[in-house]
């Protein structure tokens, strides 16, 4: 089974960036553990800062994964783009955010990508890219 981990803007800061809300872990040594625990799973892994990136990488992987698992960032709350790119595919997508944005500031309640997502993951921290994961085993 073939699934793809998309990051957005500023993930690739993990580990450095406000370590209090998003923990002192880098997504790459994370990301080892996980594909190490869950060697079944051929696992990708996508990040960028730049919106036109995700859409290209969105439609690039979204007719052949079975799932994509896509923490928007900061793009969650304003990119209509990457919305309709999760719409055009055919793999299913999981959004996840590391933190839980409906307790956080107002302008992270709203996101563009739930409705269009197959569920959302969010609040366990890197946890909730394996429990994302895990709704692809059955
Ligand atoms: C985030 C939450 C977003 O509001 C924020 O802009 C991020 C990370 C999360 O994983 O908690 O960059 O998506």
């Amino acid at each position: 089974m073939k699934i793809i981990i998309i990051n957005g803007p500023n993930l690739n800061l993990l580990g450095k960036r406000e370590t209090d809300i998003y923990g002192d872990h880098s997504f790459e040594d994370f990301f080892e553990i996980l594909k190490d625990k869950y060697d079944w799973f051929e696992i990708d892994y996508f990040q960028s800062n730049i919106e036109g990136e995700l859409i290209d990488k969105i439609q690039e992987v979204g007719f052949s994964y079975d799932g994509i698992i896509l923490n928007a960032a900061a793009y969650t709350h304003t990119s209509v783009g990457i919305r309709d790119a999760v719409s055009a595919v055919n793999s299913p997508v999981i959004e996840v955010h590391i933190s839980n944005t409906a307790s956080r500031e107002e302008f992270r309640h709203d996101s563009y990508i739930t409705p269009v997502a197959q569920g959302l993951i969010m609040g366990f921290g890197l946890q909730s890219y394996e429990l994302a994961l895990q709704s692809f085993i059955n």
